[in-house]
């Protein structure tokens, strides 16, 4: 039986983030890495996007158990089990498999027995989306507790021919547990959805789905690599970053400069200076982390919100505001007031790095590092990779051993 839907505890008078954690892959993809698959310089990815290095999950990562980590070490800082979670919902553009879904193998690995658990694709809004989803349980007295992960293994979606792209993204996971409280007031004051179709081929995975099944035909051509219009998208997000936080603090009844932190997507320096001066706020109202692990999608604005409350940027009161877009094009926007005691996050230290999801006993993965990445990997110090060096298809390297 699951925890969810004894309605008769009635609803709770507030909703609040009782627990938060992240989790990144131990492995650095520096720019001068990149330097040696496409043409690019560090100089013009730092100048351009603000990224110096970004994170790559180890062969036996997958994002369900990266997802389950930052899980775990949320959970503890609620002072909770992860028995007690009632609903799990994952928010990935990169999930484990098409089917099931990566929210089912999280509460496998995090081993909770009862909870609900689904994902949601809205790429990088994902985090967003799946908080006003998880608001919404704890507020209408369904769920007790509701876990919210965003967890993204983008290096394994990226083609490393194509400098446009394989540049931004990088892998992680955040999640927070929202949990009703008998006390008043906190948590989300105001919400804003959007999500535009005209965007929706701006940024897009084209096979795998019912439109064009996987095949050798779609492999040949790329097609199962994440494709970007990147001038388009960055007109799109600095336009909607600030309407979107912007309505979601009017929303709040609050004004912009009452905001103490926005906490946003991390996609690309740039756009995040732009919403500031649209806003008309200093740089150090808005937490930034791309410097380190570039854009991890639906990961991004629960790992800043974990680093965020680590360095002391968030305080018992203040007024935040989580804002992202994404493919879709979606984007979203929470301006809320934080009430958990910063100092909770100490409970998270003893949770080990490690989690694990188990395959079917007949089965097993093809290597899943994309050839071109495992040439850098597997050797730090090498030359330049060519690009005909590497035949699509055929793993350079076995790496299908789990950690010992
Ligand atoms: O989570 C949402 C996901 N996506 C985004 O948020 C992405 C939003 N877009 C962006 O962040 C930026 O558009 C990019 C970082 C992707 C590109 O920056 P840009 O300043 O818009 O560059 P551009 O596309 O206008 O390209 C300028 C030049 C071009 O050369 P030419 O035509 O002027 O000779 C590109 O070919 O820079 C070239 N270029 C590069 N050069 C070196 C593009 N990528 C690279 C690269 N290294 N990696």
């Amino acid at each position: 039986m699951s925890g969810i839907g004894k309605v008769t505890a009635g609803a709770p008078r507030s909703v609040r983030v009782s627990g938060w954690g992240s989790y990144v892959p131990e492995r650095v993809l520096s720019n001068a890495d990149l330097e040696r698959l496409v043409d690019t310089s560090d100089e013009w990815i730092r100048t351009r996007t603000g990224i110096r290095e970004r994170r790559v999950a180890a062969p036996h990562e997958t994002t369900a158990t990266l997802g389950a980590i930052a899980a775990k070490r949320a959970i503890a800082t609620a002072g909770l089990e992860p028995e007690d979670i009632d609903v799990i919902v994952v928010a990935t553009l990169t999930p484990d498999y098409p089917m099931p879904s990566t929210a089912a193998l999280v509460k496998e690995a995090i081993g909770n027995s009862s909870a609900a658990a689904f994902d949601i694709a809205a790429a990088c809004s994902g985090f967003v989306f799946g908080y006003a989803t998880a608001d919404s349980y704890v507020r209408s007295g369904l769920a007790r507790h509701v876990l919210v992960v965003g967890a993204e293994l983008l290096t394994r979606f990226l083609d490393f021919e194509d400098r446009g792209t394989c540049i931004l993204f990088g892998d992680g996971a955040g999640a927070v547990v929202l949990s009703g409280s008998d006390e008043p007031g906190g948590g989300m004051a105001g919400l804003e959805m959007t999500t535009d179709p005209d965007g929706a081929y701006m940024i897009w995975l084209p096979s795998g789905g019912s439109r064009s099944p996987a095949s050798a035909e779609t492999a040949r051509r790329g097609e199962h690599f994440i494709r970007m219009e990147g001038r388009e998208t960055y007109r799109y997000a600095t336009r909607t970053l600030a309407t979107s936080a912007l309505t979601a603090i009017e929303k709040a009844g609050w004004t912009p400069d009452q905001v103490d932190l926005f906490i946003p997507h991390q996609a690309n320096i740039r756009i995040i200076e732009a919403v500031a001066k649209g806003l008309r706020l200093p740089l150090d109202r808005f937490f930034v982390n791309i410097d380190r692990y570039g854009n991890t999608s639906a990961a991004s604005v629960g790992i800043a919100l974990d680093e965020a409350v680590a360095e002391g940027r968030v305080k018992v009161g203040d007024k935040l505001v989580f804002v992202a877009f994404g493919a879709g094009f979606t984007s979203g926007a929470i301006a809320l007031e934080w009430t958990a005691d910063p100092t909770d996050r100490l409970r998270a230290a003893s949770v080990e790095p490690v989690a694990s999801v188990r395959a079917p006993l007949d089965w097993s993965s093809v290597d899943p590092i994309p050839p071109r990445l495992a040439a850098v990997l597997d050797d730090p110090n090498g030359p330049p990779v060519p690009l005909d060096d590497v035949v699509p298809g055929e793993p350079a390297h076995a790496h299908t051993e789990e950690p010992s």
